[in-house]
């Protein structure tokens, strides 16, 4: 066994850089041989930047070969087509959340991915290893705020460069991304509130477009009822101005509160510090990339279980698809019916 996974980089776009700035700052044992894109000025800067052969479809470098695994970072409709390929080819793969766009283009991906049970299929939804996430999920274990009482998570972003940059970028378009910010950005919300409230039951949302480029929504405004009866609220905005800080996430318990701080930080308000207690070390957003790398490399190169199964990413999809169900009826919406 080698003790580096060689990879194909499948859709060199921005979220593959963030990955391989991931992979040099934590040492994730990874090697990018395949750099696979259509687009060959993205495929060159992959390679430029690892060594690695550039190609214009996953097809092409799999005739070449030289890589035992792919992390896919392809828009939203393709998924599908490339998974596919990818696993069917005998690939460990690490596919970009979401799973895909449509629960029938899902379970197709899940169906090749069975057939292939000997190789790592993850989801890579980065919010899992989110460092305060995680300490939430403890400190709520723990019962540092009593019994959970409810919760807000609220993603209020800009349209970062990296993501929405060029002259038509496929978010804005809804046929490519199956949806807007509720699908995309909000599974990253989504995940931890499922990760420290259990499962959600059923969903109603009011869905708005405020921001004039994007097909989809650009603004969500939600309340989730999960099977434990608690009741969350989730808010997602693409901004089109200037906005104030917020928290990321507020879990109201019994005894207390804890907020996630766009700092790093998790804090505790629980009475005795009017500032709040911060608690455990300081994380980030950023080294969740990291984590999930170094899961996906243990998993390949040792068989270690991942954090989660890729079938868990079916939670957030769902949810966005009652979400938008919920919009066009006026109603609540069940999530697994
Ligand atoms: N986990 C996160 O935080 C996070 C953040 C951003 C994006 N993403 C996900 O990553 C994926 C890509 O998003 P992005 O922002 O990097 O998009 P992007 O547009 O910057 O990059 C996508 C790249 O895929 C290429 N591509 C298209 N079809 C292809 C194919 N058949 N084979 C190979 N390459 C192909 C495009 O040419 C482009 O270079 C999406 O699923 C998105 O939701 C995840």
């Amino acid at each position: 066994m080698s003790d580096s996974v060689r990879i194909a980089v499948v859709g060199c776009g921005a979220i593959a850089h963030w990955h391989l700035d991931a992979i040099e700052r934590a040492g994730v044992p990874m090697t990018v041989v395949a750099a696979v894109d259509p687009a060959p000025a993205n495929a060159a800067r992959v390679a430029e930047r690892t060594g690695a052969a550039p190609y214009v479809s996953l097809d092409e470098a799999l005739t070449v070969g030289g890589f035992d695994a792919a992390v896919v970072a392809v828009p939203h409709d393709r998924h599908e087509e490339v998974a596919t390929v990818a696993l069917r080819a005998g690939l460990h793969v690490l596919l970009e959340k979401p799973l895909a766009p449509t629960l029938d283009a899902c379970d197709r991906i899940l169906d090749a991915a069975a057939r292939s049970s000997q190789r790592v299929f993850m989801v890579a939804e980065n919010a899992q290893y989110w460092p305060e996430v995680v300490t939430v999920r403890a400190l709520v274990e723990e019962g540092a705020i009593g019994e959970v009482v409810t919760a807000r998570a609220a993603t209020f972003f800009p349209a970062l460069g990296d993501f929405y940059g060029g002259d038509s970028p496929w978010r804005f378009d809804r046929a490519a991304a199956g949806g807007g910010v509720v699908i995309d950005t909000g599974s990253h919300w989504l995940r931890p509130l499922r990760m420290w409230l259990g499962e959600v039951d059923e969903v109603v949302a009011a869905l708005g477009r405020p921001h004039p480029r994007m097909e989809g929504e650009s603004l969500c405004r939600a309340l989730l009822r999960f099977r434990s009866g608690t009741i969350a609220v989730f808010d997602a905005m693409l901004t089109t101005g200037a906005i104030a800080p917020q928290p990321l996430f507020t879990v109201t318990g019994t005894t207390g509160e804890l907020t996630v701080e766009g700092s790093g930080w998790v804090k505790l308000w629980d009475g005795r510090d009017w500032k709040g207690q911060k608690v455990g070390a300081r994380g980030g957003y950023l080294q969740s990339y990291e984590a999930e790398l170094t899961d996906f490399a243990s998993a390949v190169l040792h068989g270690t279980t991942p954090a989660a199964p890729a079938e868990y990413a079916l939670g957030e999809l769902r949810i966005a698809l009652a979400t938008y169900r919920s919009a066009a009826s006026g109603r609540w919406e069940k999530v697994w019916e």
